[in-house]
């Protein structure tokens, strides 16, 4: 596998920002301007992709990613899409006109939703399974759309489309679709549909194995060789090791185990997110396991999975320490990392100006391509 054609990407807090997860008075709420912060942070930092994410107290994201797609030159939006939520032929006209009046400046991030509770919530009944199924479909509705020249036929169990649309994307034959998940599902859908597979972090050793995994799932596709693997990871990045821990352990200072930041329900939460999502079930399973420490790696510490539900691992050093921890999982078969840190603008600047130049002359020119 090659250790070129790396690209990076980083996370708007759309649901919130914070200086300290542990105290209430740090958090920092949503608004143009600190999303403006970061964006520009971002922007000029030579990331290739912001990922927009969903849930109930995020701002919406394909609002937030047009916007933004109008205000930047370099960075694409990553647009979370929670399957069952949009109707596929209005998702594939909506992301078709972004990603022309953005240039070829956009990603999908498919989901299927952070926990039944939260789908059932917002008034959509569908299990796990049918929100996977709809996934599916969806992504073939609307591949189908781009590519079709005419009208397209597709009798579905969730969807019957007949329908021809313009525009058509910039980005042929279609925009890159990152998919995040942990489930049997999840694995198959990408395996079928995915540029890139997105993980939470864990041991490179065991994000190898999935990798694998994922590729033999993908070989029925004819994808083998074709699907590219990425990890969604914190980063807390300090001259000096020392200063790094330090850091670590004074964003948690104060806080109590499972109280999650930026969710309402708060403790509640967990044991649903538990009963629903796989790749949740893995993060709390790691922070379990990983004792008074909370390290599984030399640099890989779970204590940001205290107090958030996903992407809770965080890669904790030195510039050079955090560039040696990503190359292991560039050895286990990634090529792409979506990551964050807190403050998300301050965090955004020391990643690009202290990390970014380790991997000079290994970056991709543009964003992972579908085919
Ligand atoms: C990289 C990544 C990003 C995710 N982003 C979101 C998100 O923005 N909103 C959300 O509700 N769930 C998000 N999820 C959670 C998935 O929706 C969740 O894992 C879901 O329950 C799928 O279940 P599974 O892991 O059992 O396949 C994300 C998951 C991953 C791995």
């Amino acid at each position: 596998m090659s250790r070129d054609d790396l690209t990076f990407g980083w996370f708007l807090p759309t649901s919130g920002d914070t200086t300290c997860l542990g105290d209430p008075a740090a958090r920092i709420a949503q608004s143009p301007e600190v999303f403006d912060e970061i964006v520009e942070a971002v922007d000029n930092g030579g990331f290739k992709y912001l990922l927009m994410p969903v849930n109930a107290t995020c701002w919406e994201a394909t609002v937030v990613a047009s916007y933004y797609a109008a205000r930047t030159r370099n960075v694409a939006p990553l647009i979370a899409l929670r399957s069952g939520y949009c109707n596929p032929t209005l998702a594939a006209k909506m992301f078709a006109t972004l990603d022309q009046m953005s240039g070829g400046r956009l990603c999908i991030n498919l989901i299927a939703g952070i926990s039944d509770d939260d789908t059932r919530a917002d008034g959509i009944l569908d299990t796990k399974e049918v929100r996977y199924e709809k996934m599916d479909e969806e992504v073939e509705i609307m591949k189908k759309l781009w590519v079709a020249p005419g009208a397209i036929d597709h009798q579905g169990k969730h969807y019957t489309v007949t329908q021809a649309i313009e525009p058509k994307p910039l980005q042929q034959p279609f925009p890159p679709f990152f998919l995040g998940g942990g489930s049997d599902y999840a694995l198959e859908i990408s395996a079928k549909h995915s540029t890139v597979h997105l993980f939470w972090g864990d041991k490179p050793a065991v994000i190898a194995e999935k990798i694998e995994d994922i590729r033999e799932r993908a070989a029925k596709y004819g994808r083998r060789d074709e699907i590219q693997f990425g990890m969604r990871l914190q980063i807390i990045c300090r001259d000096t090791e020392e200063a790094a821990w330090e850091e670590a352990y004074r964003l948690i200072a104060g806080s109590t185990k499972f109280n999650l930041a930026n969710n309402r329900l708060g403790a509640n939460a967990v044991e649903g997110i538990r009963k629903t999502s796989e790749a949740n079930r893995r993060v709390w399973d790691l922070l379990e396991e990983s004792g008074e420490e909370m390290k599984i790696h030399p640099h890989l510490w779970t204590g940001i999975s205290t107090v958030r539900a996903g992407a809770g691992i965080a890669v904790v050093g030195t510039p050079k320490q955090v560039a040696n921890t990503l190359d292991e999982f560039v050895d286990a078969g990634c090529s792409s990392f979506c990551l964050s840190g807190y403050p998300h603008a301050e965090a955004a600047r020391i990643f690009s100006s202290k990390v970014l130049p380790y991997f000079e002359g290994r970056l991709a020119a543009g964003l992972p391509q579908a085919a």
